[in-house]
């Protein structure tokens, strides 16, 4: 039996909500450290604490309170996490893995040590520097900040110079200049490590972006069976290499039929919203499991077909009171609107994904406003 009986969170987003009502059913206690008073995690936490994610006095009165601290987001120092290791406070994931995933740079280093093939990147750190490397790969680039990016906004995908030098003079830090590849799909994998080093996969996804951002997401993915093999062992290898305890999302391209890998994410991903209701296990309560040292549950898919569509910017009038009947699955955050926010998913089950993408992406249109 595993001696966990609270989790600390970092953050208190919707992936921290998540989280917690998976860990509640397991039995275990939870407090989070939010970032802002309005993070939709005091609405089941009324006690958690804002918190600077970064400061150690903060993460340790998170740790003063719980066996484990976990993250639902990257924003950290891994610098200050690894000091609070060392004084004894368990990190699941540990500050080792957090150091990989929340720098693009090192993702990059660690997939060419791991031989796996992934889109020409030149690092650069200025704006002449970057606009060579774009010429180098004939304009056709992307940029993107090594830290601090999420949902497309550190990345740039229109690389002409006016737009780059506008975009270098906000505080890009470290940049990754990237070939743009001709890319026919993007799918997502997500493992599951516990903490005696077993790794369970689930079906791979496929996901559909728009401006840099995940828009809907469907299981199965319907990739080639050796394709799919691949990505799941490619993420396992992954995981294990960089020592992941709990849920680890490895996120490809499809180019010329074969796998590139683009970046990972050492925590419950919007890409694993559907295992809530498409599978025996969810993600999140997956990621609990093996945060808490307990055995992993089952990923196998319990429905033929799923597909997730996020619900972004604003929410209609009618919204709360649409009934989907048996359409979907709603889950509303409980965020204030902003312009390209995620503020709730929509999940279908359907026998094809084809109709369950239908059924996802229109409910969420229904519910959707642009603010
Ligand atoms: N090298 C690339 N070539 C073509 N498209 C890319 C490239 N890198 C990223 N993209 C597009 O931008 C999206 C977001 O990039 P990503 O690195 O995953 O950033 P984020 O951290 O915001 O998810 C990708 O899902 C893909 O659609
Ligand atoms: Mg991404």
């Amino acid at each position: 039996m595993s001696s966990i009986r609270c989790v600390g969170i970092v953050g208190g987003g919707q992936l921290a909500v998540m989280m917690t009502e998976a860990a509640h059913r397991l039995g275990l206690q939870v407090e989070a450290l939010a970032r802002c008073p309005d993070d939709p995690i005091f609405r089941i936490l009324p006690n958690a604490r804002v918190g600077d994610a970064r400061c150690e006095e903060d993460l340790q009165w998170l740790a003063d309170r719980t066996d484990v601290l976990t993250f639902d987001h990257e924003l950290i120092d891994h610098r200050v996490l690894a000091r609070l290791e060392a004084d004894g406070v368990v990190s699941r994931p540990g500050s080792c893995a957090l150091s990989v995933a929340v720098n693009k740079q090192l993702q990059a280093d660690l997939f060419t040590a791991l031989g796996l093939r992934q889109p020409d990147t030149i690092v650069v750190s200025d704006v002449n520097a970057a606009l060579t490397a774009i010429r180098a790969f004939d304009d056709a680039a992307v940029l993107k900040t090594a830290t601090g990016g999420y949902d497309g906004r550190g990345v740039l995908l229109d690389v002409s110079e006016s737009v780059v030098r506008q975009w270098f003079r906000s505080e890009v830090g470290t940049v990754l200049v990237q070939r743009r590849e001709a890319i026919a799909d993007e799918l997502a994998v997500q493992v599951v490590r516990g903490a005696d080093g077993i790794v369970a996969g689930y079906a791979p996804v496929r996901t559909v972006q728009s401006d840099g951002m995940c828009s809907y997401v469907s299981v199965p993915g319907e990739f080639d069976d050796s394709l799919e093999r691949t990505a799941i062992t490619i993420a396992s290898q992954i995981a294990t290499a960089i020592d992941v305890v709990g849920l680890l999302t490895v996120e490809f391209f499809v180019v010329d039929g074969e796998l590139m890998v683009n970046e990972l994410a050492a925590r419950p991903h919007n890409s694993g919203h559907l295992t809530i209701e498409a599978t025996r296990t969810s993600q999140f309560e997956n990621h609990m499991r093996a945060v808490a040292g307990l055995p992993l549950g089952s990923t196998a898919m319990v429905v033929p077909a799923a597909a997730m569509a996020n619900v972004i910017g604003g929410l209609t009038p009618a919204a709360r009171g649409a009934l989907f009947g048996d359409e979907v699955a709603v889950h509303l955050y409980g965020k204030r609107s902003r312009p390209g926010r995620k503020i709730g998913h929509v999940t279908a089950v359907a026998d094809s994904p084809q109709e369950a993408i239908v059924r996802a992406v229109r409910a969420a249109n229904e519910l959707q406003t642009t603010v």
